[in-house]
């Protein structure tokens, strides 16, 4: 099985690993939040603000049944967007569309790398302390669907081309 799967709350890498790990394994990239903007035509916080999370939801499931589908070819890296696994029935499809790799970090450097938010309507409109109080309290109320992954990588303190070599290192290890 070749298709890798990136989950992990925002700021933990996902984009930035995914596309540096397909290009090392010559394969495709695609980042579900980018089609979700192409195929809309919308911007993430525009969806969030016109429609409601739950719409964004559904166009994340809908991006996600129509991957495992084949409709956007095979042996692909995808970088899912934070939320895309707090539902079951894509969390299910992905694992049994591909290989799961979680990305993790602390809540300071998710903070840090996150800044302001732009772009991201979870992450916008509060304090750093007000941020800190919430992220932290998603974190938690996500860990157990991160936790149900085939591997899971601390990126706080490893560089993007340290992660893609363990992720490279556990798919040659791998006994499949
Ligand atoms: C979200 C994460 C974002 C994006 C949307 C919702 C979330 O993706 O899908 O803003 O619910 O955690 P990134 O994890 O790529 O920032």
């Amino acid at each position: 099985m070749k298709n890798i799967v990136l989950t992990g709350f925002m700021g933990t890498g996902k984009s930035s690993v995914g596309r540096q790990l397909a290009s090392e394994l010559g394969c495709k990239y695609l980042d579900i939040d980018t089609v979700i903007v192409k195929v809309s035509g919308k911007s993430i916080p525009d969806i969030f603000k016109e429609y409601g999370e739950e719409h964004f939801r559904g166009m994340e499931s809908l991006m996600v049944e129509r991957l495992v589908a084949g409709d956007f070819g095979v042996n692909i890296v995808v970088s899912t967007g934070g939320g895309t696994v707090i539902s079951d029935s894509c969390r299910s499809a992905l694992k049994g569309w591909g290989t799961v790799v979680c990305l993790t970090a602390r809540i300071d450097i998710i903070l840090s790398r996150i800044g302001s938010g732009e772009g991201r309507p979870l992450a916008s409109g509060t304090t750093v302390e007000g941020q800190r109080a919430a992220f932290t309290e998603l974190l938690r109320s996500r860990e157990k669907f991160y936790t149900d992954c085939d591997l899971r990588i601390d990126t706080s303190s490893r560089t993007v081309s340290e992660v893609v070599e363990a992720i490279m290192s556990y798919l040659d290890n791998r006994a499949d």
